[in-house]
């Protein structure tokens, strides 16, 4: 069944809660990349110039002591609201009370008002609370009453449940999604339920114990598994040395986990090109840092014909310009496939790679989650699409 979306509702005079995830990285108070803050804005600006009024809101980091109050402030993020939408963005520097509510009450049609971090309610001035975490209930029910209609954005936070997804939802008459969370649904969505074949997943990153779930997953779903980043270590010992986990995840792949036959190694992150050595030759001490050619090339060989890829984890440090020749490598194979296969990047990582390199427009979709993308190809439902109202 479909999700009821944005476009669906009656917005006309009606204040509409919209959660998005504006949970971007900050380096002293300075937004370094605002990716999801333009993701949310198709939303924002339909129900503005639909007749709506729009109270949009977000978490911002983790909140656990006053130290995290100061560092996870959401008004820098509302003034990069205010000039990208090019309109007003009424802040309130408070997650409930008097003035909230009165700003909420006044808001006129077509304008915006915006509150604070909504993970301040999980530290009270003295303790960790986890009211917004922890779907309380009261939260959840005191944010609906602001609203009369709701609104997920918020892809990146769909696989938690928290008072300012699920917990609103409980308490409004009607839920839809937005734009951006329409088409997580669709894309990463599309690739879970029913996907063209070949389905090829490039998993990498630093270490397999956030991918185990996933891996178990694709080993059922996906045609191959190309193997990159730190992790493909863990996978190559196992072909020799007795490592359990990765040994286990490689018989349950029946042979669909392609793994790289070549590394470029050094002895520590210098900058230096390091040297690239085959993969049976590697010493104790040689640190990984990114594929080699060779495994490129089967790499390429593998995503020639594919007809969706999913992608999660850069195979390299390609933060460093001598360790993303893998990383740009396999941006060039899927860039290949653009209009021919269904092509989705997922993850922190490497969606920030995919965007730093010049290629997010040979994507199919750039995908807004990282752990969200991950449990979802992982086929769990994730809470934050599920309290979404059906069509
Ligand atoms: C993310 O960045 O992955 C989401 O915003 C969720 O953040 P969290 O892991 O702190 O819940």
């Amino acid at each position: 069944m479909a999700k009821k979306i944005v476009s669906n509702l009656n917005v006309q005079g009606k204040k509409v809660l919209i959660r998005v995830d504006f949970n971007v990285p900050m380096k002293n108070g300075v937004i370094t990349d605002d990716t999801r803050i333009r993701a949310a804005l198709p939303t924002i600006e339909y129900v503005i110039n639909n007749g709506g009024k729009a109270i949009v809101f977000s978490h911002l980091g983790r909140v656990k002591s006053a130290d995290d109050i100061k560092k996870n402030d959401i008004t820098p993020v509302a003034k990069r609201l205010e000039e990208l939408i090019g309109k007003p963005v009424k802040f309130v520097n408070a997650t409930r009370g008097a003035e909230l509510e009165t700003a909420a009450a006044n808001l006129g049609v077509g304008e915006i008002l915006m509150f604070q971090n909504t993970r301040y309610e999980d530290f009270d001035g003295e303790k960790e609370t986890k009211l917004e975490s922890k779907n309380n209930a009261e939260l959840g029910a005191y944010w609906a009453s602001l609203g009369d209609v709701f609104v997920n954005d918020a892809f990146g936070t769909a696989h938690r449940a928290a008072a300012s997804n699920v917990g609103i939802a409980a308490n409004v008459s009607e839920t839809a999604a937005g734009f951006l969370l329409e088409k997580e649904i669709k894309y990463v969505g599309g690739a879970v339920e029913n996907p063209q074949r070949p389905y090829v997943a490039i998993l990498g990153g630093a270490k397999v114990s956030d991918k185990i779930g996933v891996i178990e997953a694709l080993s059922t779903k996906a045609d191959k598994i190309l193997i990159g980043g730190g992790m493909m270590f863990t996978f190559l010992k196992a072909l020799g040395y007795n490592i359990d986990l990765a040994k286990e995840l490689l018989a349950k792949a029946e042979g669909k986990i392609v793994l790289p036959v070549d590394a470029v190694c050094n002895k520590e992150f210098a900058d230096n090109p390091g040297v690239c050595k085959d993969v049976d030759s590697l010493a104790d001490d040689d640190m990984g840092l990114d594929i080699g050619p060779k495994s490129l090339e089967l790499f390429a060989d593998v995503l020639k014909d594919a007809k969706t890829v999913v992608w999660n984890g850069p195979m390299g440090v390609f933060e460093m310009n001598n360790y993303a020749a893998g990383t740009i490598g396999v941006c060039e194979e899927i860039a290949k496939l653009n209009g021919k296969a269904n092509t989705i990047v997922g993850g922190g990582d490497s969606a920030a790679a995919v965007e730093k390199l010049g290629y997010a427009d040979k994507f199919s979709h750039v995908s807004t989650g990282g752990g969200a993308s991950l449990e979802y190809l992982e086929g769990k439902t994730l809470p934050g699409i599920a309290c979404v109202d059906e069509i």
